[in-house]
């Protein structure tokens, strides 16, 4: 009783107000000695919509940039590899409808290969900052030489022409995981209807809300060839099925946690709870994302609350099974505190704030998130041609090509009776 009340009062009102900042520099040596990997960032379709030449674009990533991300704040936040993201506007809002059964033709192909593109060209124009990556060693490789790993996710299967031959070749191009829908239903999954805040508003397309025949195919061709599936975005129905179809662990690269927050975008807990080494589970984790809506009530989310969505998947699947994705320019708002990329260090200092050990920080940072992509190396085939070859169709969609065929091939052809339309 030697001190003043308001002495005290005043040091536990300054205790409070630094607690995460005092952990900023702690945060910031860590960040420097293992890798942050960021598993959504929307960064190619800011060049694509600014310029009507994109590459131009491409070039003025090295200083202050529209959006949440550039160069120099990849650098202060320290950032040590991103899935930048493929993707295309589902048809509803881009055009190019495929119709109800998914079969007529679109753009998405060549969209999703601009992006590809695109992506490859960031990295060539800003060889001392970016360096490509696919594994967890490229990654390291990477990190190590000071470059920050740049990785592909795609988002959405609208984007892949109903094919699995074209899923191969985005294999080949370094895909690294597929999202199964984005805001719309595709010919082999069904989509969250979150978009409209409706649970109608999609209606059904596949029996069961979930995955169509071809999207089983799917699955166990994204475990062939390397490719995490991710089930972001998708129906709870999806979700299950793949759990039961995928031979690899899954992930979710951006959503949060349905009982923190209920959005039809965060996984509920009895999904969740599918996700283990235990009997009848399999490997997976949740990348945490930034975005405002799917983290809590508006205004004033910050990394706490961020945090606590973590905290959550955490305590139902471990700490071993968490990580980071900001989202960052696919938002058109963002979370207190961290705005953009330069801000990655208060979450950091956050998540030691609140007793999470170095190893535990490192692991969520990154480390879980290698441990999975190395699993899912393990389970693939590379070299084998795969069970099935998707809907590769002897129909080129305007026909009169049989005249270059050898007779007993058109007589064949002719008397074919699965025409691959089934889808
Ligand atoms: C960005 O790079 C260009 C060359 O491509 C150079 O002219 C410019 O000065 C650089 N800007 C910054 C801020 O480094
Ligand atoms: C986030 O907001 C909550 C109040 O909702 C507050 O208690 C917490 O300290 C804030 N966290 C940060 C990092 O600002
Ligand atoms: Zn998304």
């Amino acid at each position: 009783m030697r001190f003043p009340s308001w002495l005290l009062f005043h040091a536990l009102l300054s205790q409070v107000h630094s607690d995460a900042t005092d952990y900023l520099d702690e945060a910031k040596a860590l960040l420097e000695e293992s890798p942050l990997l960021d598993t959504h960032i929307d960064l190619p379709q800011i060049f694509r919509s600014l310029h009507r030449k994109p590459l131009d674009a491409v070039r003025l990533l090295n200083a202050t940039f529209p959006g949440h991300v550039d160069i120099p704040r990849l650098r202060e936040g320290r950032l040590g590899g991103a899935f930048w993201t493929v993707w295309a506007p589902c048809p509803d809002i881009a055009g190019g409808d495929p119709g109800p059964d998914f079969t007529a033709p679109t753009h998405h192909v060549r969209d999703a290969l601009e992006m590809v593109d695109l992506i490859q060209a960031t990295v060539a124009q800003h060889p001392d900052d970016l360096q490509l990556a696919r594994t967890s060693d490229d990654i390291w490789t990477a990190f190590r030489s000071g470059r920050i790993a740049s990785l592909l996710g795609m988002e959405g299967t609208h984007m892949l022409g109903n094919s699995l031959s074209v899923l191969r070749i985005f294999a080949q191009l370094g895909v690294r995981y597929l999202t199964l829908t984005h805001t719309c239903h595709s010919a082999f999954a069904s989509a969250t209807s979150w978009r409209a805040g409706n649970a109608d508003v999609l209606g059904e397309v596949h029996a069961g809300g979930g995955l169509s025949d071809l999207g089983v195919e799917l699955v166990r061709e994204l475990n062939r060839v390397g490719i995490m599936v991710d089930l972001s975005h998708t129906s709870d129905s999806t979700m299950r099925q793949a759990i039961g179809v995928s031979k690899a662990p899954v992930v979710w690269t951006h959503a949060g946690a349905r009982a923190v927050r209920d959005h039809p975008r965060n996984v509920p807990d009895d999904i969740l709870a599918l996700i283990g080494d235990g009997e009848g589970q399999i490997d997976g984790l949740v990348q945490s994302v930034f975005f405002p809506d799917f983290i809590g009530e508006q205004p004033g989310v910050n990394a706490s609350h961020v945090v606590d969505h973590m905290e959550h998947i955490g305590n139902i699947i471990g700490r071993t099974r968490v990580g980071i994705a900001s989202d960052f320019d696919g938002m058109y708002m963002t979370v207190d505190g961290l705005e953009d990329a330069s801000k990655y260090p208060n979450l950091i200092a956050e998540l030691l704030s609140r007793g999470w050990t170095p190893d535990e920080v490192r692991g969520a940072m990154g480390g879980n998130l290698m441990r999975i992509m190395d699993k899912v190396d393990e389970v693939a085939i590379v070299g084998d041609l795969g069970e099935t070859h998707g809907s590769t169709s002897t129909d080129w969609g305007g026909g009169g090509v049989q005249v270059y065929w050898p007779p007993d091939v058109k007589e064949k052809v002719e008397n074919m009776l699965v025409k691959h339309d089934e889808l």
